[in-house]
């Protein structure tokens, strides 16, 4: 079941982010897609502090990914904006780094095509001075349990 949850401020996207946290097991991934200033970010952070992460989260616009295994389970955290190709992504070997963690992507509209066939999408889309962020399940994401992030 797809899902989807409007938030009005910054700490709303924080919060929703920390209650997806406790969805997350070792070798999910999650592609955070929207455009620029959506909040992709800031809810990648309310999930490194739902995870117990005590590192501040900041973007890997530069870096592509970073690492956090200060918390309950890895997070990995990837900003794949910059990279040019499906073949410098599958490089990176991402979901295979990611597997006894979790794997978020933001920009991952990209890359879709080089994802496993399990995965969840959420995208993010600016209205008016909201944002509505909307969870799309596929493969065995359909059997979580989104509803109780509403
Ligand atoms: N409801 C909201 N949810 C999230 N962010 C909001 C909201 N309302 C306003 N904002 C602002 O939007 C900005 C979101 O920034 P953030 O870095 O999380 O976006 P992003 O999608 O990661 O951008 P980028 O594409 O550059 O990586 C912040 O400045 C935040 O304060
Ligand atoms: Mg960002």
């Amino acid at each position: 079941m797809s899902v989807e949850i409007r938030s009005s401020s910054p700490d709303e996207t924080l919060a929703l982010g920390r209650r997806f946290a406790a969805l997350l097991t070792a070798g999910d991934v999650v592609v955070l897609a929207g455009r620029l200033g959506t909040g992709k970010t800031l809810f990648a952070s309310g999930v490194a502090i739902g995870l117990g992460i005590s590192t501040q989260i900041t973007s890997p616009t530069f870096v592509i990914e970073k690492v956090y295994r200060d918390g309950f389970l890895p997070l990995i955290h990837a900003d794949v904006y910059r990279l040019g190709s499906l073949a410098e992504f599958d490089d990176l070997e991402l979901v295979d780094e990611g597997s006894d963690g979790a794997v978020l992507i933001e920009w991952g509209d990209t890359i879709l095509d080089s994802l496993p066939e399990d995965h969840l999408v959420i995208r993010f889309v600016i209205d008016g001075d909201d944002r509505v962020i909307s969870f799309a399940p596929h493969g065995s994401w359909h059997e979580r349990e989104l509803a109780v992030l509403t």
